[in-house]
């Protein structure tokens, strides 16, 4: 796969000759195969694929959530081979934000102590003006002292981009944010990741298996195989439907 970066921007995460191999012999599974590739400040990234291709593999190798076989990483310059434990941990917790399908939200909070719990484990203060910001853009303002159970998924799953927003990441990962979501709530999700990247400038990268929601990016990558395929800059749905055809038809 040839990458032509649209812009140039500086780069925040790169990875070099990625490989993840799972066990050994007859039954070793390659999920990751051989992935270079960079993301730039403020881009918005969808990777896609069919099931089973590697992306939340990738994802995990690129956020620090896992160690590759071969070949590296680097979050702002940083290789993350080189980081000890406990760098690694803090660079998880402060530079890297992340939003599961699930939502992963702590039902005996509210909405805001989940919002702000990141920040209290690393011992820092919240910024108010920040907090108020992101809630804004989020528009959850008057859903702050409801715990998740009172909320929608919608509304959930916009305090978990929430929490991971207030840590000002290098890079937000988001592993099917749309999943669990009903269409217009997905796209309302998606509008805001897109603002997130557009008016916050935070990078975001985002696996989907919905070709309508990785057009709200900048960029779509798919994958088959372990293998990056196609890199699309702002593509149509139909483009994205004629490269993930071209995705399927490798396996
Ligand atoms: N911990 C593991 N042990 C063994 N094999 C694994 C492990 N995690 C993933 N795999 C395998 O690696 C391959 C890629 O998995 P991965 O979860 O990255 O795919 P995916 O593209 O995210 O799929 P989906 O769209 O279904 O979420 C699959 O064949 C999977 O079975
Ligand atoms: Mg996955």
């Amino acid at each position: 796969m040839t990458t032509t970066p649209s812009r140039q921007r500086d780069t925040v995460l790169q990875a070099s000759e990625l490989v993840r191999s799972y066990g050994e012999g007859e039954t070793a599974v390659t999920a990751v195969a051989g992935v270079s590739l960079a993301f730039h400040t403020g881009e918005f990234t969808a990777i896609m694929g069919p099931s089973g291709s590697g992306k939340s593999t990738l994802m995990n190798l690129l956020a620090g959530l896992d160690t590759p076989t071969s070949g590296r990483v680097l979050v702002e310059g940083r290789d993350l081979s080189r980081l000890t434990d406990r760098e690694l941990a803090r660079l998880r917790r402060e530079r890297v934000g992340f939003v599961f399908q699930s939502f992963n939200l702590l039902p005996a909070l509210t909405a805001e102590q989940n919002i702000l719990l990141p920040l209290r484990l690393s011992g820092q203060r919240p910024d108010r003006a920040h907090l108020d910001e992101v809630v804004a853009s989020l528009r959850i303002g008057d859903r702050l002292a409801h715990r998740p159970p009172e909320l929608s998924g919608g509304q959930q799953q916009r305090v978990a981009v929430a929490r991971a927003l207030l840590t000002r990441p290098a890079v937000l990962f988001a592993d099917e944010p749309t999943g669990a979501l009903d269409v217009t709530s997905g796209r309302e999700l998606l509008e805001h990741l897109r603002s997130a990247s557009t008016e916050l400038g935070r990078t975001i990268v985002m696996v989907t298996h919905d070709p309508v929601a990785a057009t709200y990016a900048d960029r779509v990558l798919t994958m088959s195989d372990g293998l990056l395929r196609d890199s699309l800059e702002r593509p149509t749905t139909n483009e994205v439907l004629t490269a993930m055809a071209r995705t399927e038809t490798r396996c």
